[in-house]
């Protein structure tokens, strides 16, 4: 059956039948969301991480307790309260998890715009089975909801397919740190760099950025974390008195003395390693 799934969803990362839904989607999604600054918050960017899979906790979480207590006696009103909580819960993940996937790549896209309609009939249906339980219809109620949660564990499927087997929200520039092997490596004389302009070096076959402030060395992984984009071909520019770089690709922006995140889409900072001078040469550590 798990093959048979993986065949599936495979089969929808390359359907450009959903293209176009997905187009249309996406310039509403990203018109609702407005400024930077929100969609900023969403993606998590002052959290470090994607907020999406936290808040997505709420909603499962409260109906799967919701499912168990619809199997005990005398547990209705606590069912009905949980499955109340989960449902207003869902609305915060919905908002994050479409601003995440406007973001994404085409295959990841047609993938969310799936796992979207699917989290959104499990909705509709927990909706129905709250109204239902409200009004003392608890049999139907309990049925509707053992149906929501059978269509959230699909939609679930789809997001886990999305992160772990796409990559959606994950660093994408970390398996470029597992390729630097061993501890201290050169990167180049001092000199080499010049004050507030980054350069290219390659640590091991991965390229790096460098980052020179006065006498301070920064030295990050040169691949975007949102989607690897090159980040030596993006644009510098000044953020509250700190220099950053912006990415070329989808404009996430990190502030070049330690890669910290200023804007999303990315929500991880830029992995930036350890640097030491001896005898005039920079040298970097990935650990
Ligand atoms: S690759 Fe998407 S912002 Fe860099």
């Amino acid at each position: 059956m798990g093959a048979g799934m993986a065949r599936l969803v495979t089969r929808l990362e390359r359907l450009p039948l959903l293209d176009s839904v997905a187009d249309r989607a996406r310039k509403l999604v990203r018109a609702a969301l407005g400024s930077q600054r929100v969609r900023d918050v969403l993606h998590g960017v002052w959290l470090g991480h994607p907020l999406h899979p936290a808040l997505v906790q709420m909603p499962i979480g409260a109906w799967l307790s919701a499912a168990v207590l619809d199997v005990l006696p005398g547990q209705r009103t606590a069912a009905t309260a949980l499955i109340g909580v989960g449902t207003a819960g869902a609305l915060p993940a919905v908002v994050t998890g479409a601003n995440d996937w406007a973001s994404l790549s085409r295959e990841q896209r047609r993938v969310g715009l799936v796992h979207a309609g699917t989290n959104t009939v499990a909705l509709a249906l927990y909706g129905a089975s709250l109204t239902a339980r409200l009004r003392g219809r608890h049999t139907m109620g309990r049925g509707l909801g053992y149906l929501g949660l059978a269509v959230v564990g699909a939609g679930a499927y789809l997001g886990g397919h999305l992160s772990y087997s796409l990559g959606a929200g994950v660093n994408q520039a970390v398996p470029g740190l597992w390729l630097m092997r061993g501890t201290w490596q050169r990167v180049g004389a001092v000199e080499e760099f010049s004050q507030g302009e980054p350069a290219v070096r390659k640590l091991g076959g991965t390229p790096v950025l460098v980052y020179r402030e006065a006498d301070r060395f920064t030295v990050l992984l040169e691949r975007c974390a949102h989607h690897n984009g090159p980040l030596s071909d993006g644009t510098i520019v000044e953020i509250d008195g700190d220099s950053c770089v912006v990415c070329p690709w989808h404009g996430s922006t990190y502030r070049l003395r330690d890669g910290l995140v200023v804007h999303g889409p990315a929500a991880n900072d830029q992995i930036t390693l350890r640097t030491r001078v001896v005898e005039g040469q920079l040298e970097a550590s990935p650990v």
